[in-house]
């Protein structure tokens, strides 16, 4: 195996940005993806993400999604330059299709962009995913979105952001208007107005530097705008925190961008910024050591599983990060949980438009690899050492059915069916200590369906849900064995083994869940959980 040398790495890893957008469902997502491909030229026509998304939506029944599964997998990543960048965007489903993948996308790459709607504000599923961002510390840029609307007063949302979120703002941008008055948007630092004009062939954007107290400000917005402008600023300089790009890298701050998704205003801004800022690749934490992006040998991991894309040929494809060295088309690589090396040769690196093959890639980027099931979610490849690589865990569920066995006869085909199911990650399986059947557990209502249909075609095995009175989950730990052991009697019905065997409590609501934890102070209750 011959090794990059180390200017070259250093230069393919500086250059690499990997990122994912996080959002609500109709916050503006999909068309800022695709106003970002544009940019990127990664696609020619605005449209072409959004009749993706609009094939996807209109599938009501799993069996549907599943055909159109193909255009899920090609969208999973999307590549493209900018600026002397290679920016890798990672798609974290939404609507429906939310599901444990949403969050695990999010601990493969390096930063996110999270859109809000500026008449919504803070909405439940940004929230959740955010939780996630924060348990990694993840840099965070903010682009409030559908200024073009009338939308919430732009302090009070960066108050809201601050609170809900438990992040602080550092607006780059502030709007000029909003709704009908909408006019565009000032760089606070660059002291740049871009300007939404009207125009014969409809509107364009166009910049100007103009300081805030040159009176010609006044003839370019009009005069309220103009005022309420200086005001604003004024405020938030003196409230908000000053820009830190530190801050911003530790997750501790965001920076917020004002625009228009569908009108393509502000995105270049906010793309400009994010290749300025965001961070590239670092290093990664595996259970032997830190492994640091630059080192020459090659190593990743997998963050998620896609099944069965072609029926007639059962394969999955593991979508694998690279944290260090290089990928080469053809290469030798140690898959550790099973002892043995793989030889890769039909990597798929993901572009916007199609799956290629590749015969090089480097930390950031994201492989395929094609296998039969012997691949699982949180594996690590590299090259001969020894690497477990950690943060990539199962998160708790906030959704659970009991499986009803329509044929008793199938009791074995559905054991084998739901533990690899759960092994790729479709759904989590729980073991009531107390009996019952299997009980899933789902961050997304689709898993559900999803299983349903797989465990008829691909196990022959037909069943039904029944629901259950569960709304929550949290691994358990104790340090003391005797609490444990106490603890086990007292919460018995309540406790189930998930599919690795680990110790779980469902709770019927996060309130009854306070009162045990509180009730139980020796109890560890924890909301991820490490893969085995
Ligand atoms: P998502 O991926 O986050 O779910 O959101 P998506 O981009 O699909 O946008 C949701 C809706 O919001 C779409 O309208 C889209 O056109 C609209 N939208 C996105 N950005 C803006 C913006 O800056 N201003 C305004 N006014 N609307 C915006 P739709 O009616 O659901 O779909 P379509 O008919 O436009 O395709």
């Amino acid at each position: 195996m011959t090794h990059p040398t180390p200017q070259r790495i250093a230069a393919e890893v500086a250059k690499r940005r990997t990122f994912a957008i996080i959002s609500h469902p109709d916050a503006g997502k999909t068309t800022l993806t695709e106003k970002l491909l544009l940019a990127g030229g990664a696609i020619q026509l605005a449209g072409e993400v959004k009749a993706r998304k609009s094939l996807r939506h209109a599938r009501s029944d799993w069996m549907r999604v599943e055909q159109e599964r193909g255009i899920s997998v090609t969208s999973s990543v999307m590549r493209f330059e900018y600026a002397d960048r290679t920016v890798n965007l990672l798609d974290t489903p939404g609507h429906e299709d939310f599901s444990e993948d949403t969050y695990r996308t999010l601990t493969a790459v390096d930063s996110v962009m999270m859109v809000i709607d500026v008449a919504k504000g803070v909405e439940e599923r940004t929230d959740k995913l955010m939780q996630v961002c924060r348990m990694r510390n993840t840099p965070v840029l903010t682009f409030i979105n559908k200024l073009d609307r009338e939308g919430k007063e732009p302090l009070d949302l960066l108050e809201e952001i601050e609170q809900r979120l438990g992040i602080r703002c550092a607006p780059l941008l502030w709007p000029v208007g909003t709704g009908q008055r909408f006019q565009g948007a000032y760089g606070l630092h660059s002291g740049i107005l871009h300007r939404w004009l009207r125009t014969p062939d409809g509107r364009k954007q166009e910049d100007v530097k103009i300081a805030l107290d040159d009176p010609r400000l006044a003839g370019l917005v009009g005069a309220d705008e103009a005022r309420l402008l200086r005001d604003e600023a004024e405020l938030v300089t003196g409230a908000a925190d000053p820009f830190d790009v530190e801050a911003y890298l530790a997750g501790r701050q965001t920076p917020v961008f004002w625009g228009s998704a569908v009108q393509n205003f502000g995105v270049r801004e906010l793309l400009s910024a994010f290749v300025e800022f965001a961070p590239p690749p670092g290093p990664r934490q595996a259970v032997e050591r830190s492994v640091t992006p630059t080192e020459p040998a090659f190593s990743g991991f997998v963050f998620k599983i896609q099944a069965n894309m072609d029926k007639a040929h059962r394969d999955r494809i593991a979508f694998v990060r690279i944290c260090s060295g290089r990928y080469q088309h053809g290469m030798k690589v140690r898959h550790h949980r099973l002892g043995r090396d793989m030889a890769i040769n039909n990597a798929t690196v993901f572009l916007a438009q199609a799956r290629e093959s590749v015969d090089e890639a480097w930390p950031g980027d994201i492989v395929g690899i094609y296998n039969h099931g012997t691949v699982k979610i949180g594996d690590t490849f590299s090259e001969k050492e020894p690497l477990k690589f950690t943060g990539i865990p199962h998160f708790a569920p906030d959704l659970f059915r009991r499986f009803i066995l329509l044929n008793p006869m199938k009791g074995k085909a559905l054991t084998k069916g739901l533990s690899q199911l759960a092994e790729e990650g479709a759904v989590q399986l729980f073991v009531p200590q107390a009996g019952g059947g299997y009980i899933l557990g789902a961050v997304g209502q689709l898993q559900f369906d999803v299983i349903l249909s797989r465990l008829k075609d691909e196990y022959g095995v037909e069943g039904q849900f029944e629901a259950v009175s569960y709304s929550t989950a949290r691994w358990v730990e104790a340090a003391d064995s005797k609490a444990m052991e106490a603890f086990k009697t007292k919460a018995r019905n309540n406790l189930a083994e998930d599919g690795e065997g680990k110790l779980t409590y469902l709770a019927d609501s996060i309130w009854s869940l306070r009162r045990v934890e509180e009730a139980n102070p020796e109890i560890r209750f924890l909301t991820t959980q490490e893969l085995a």
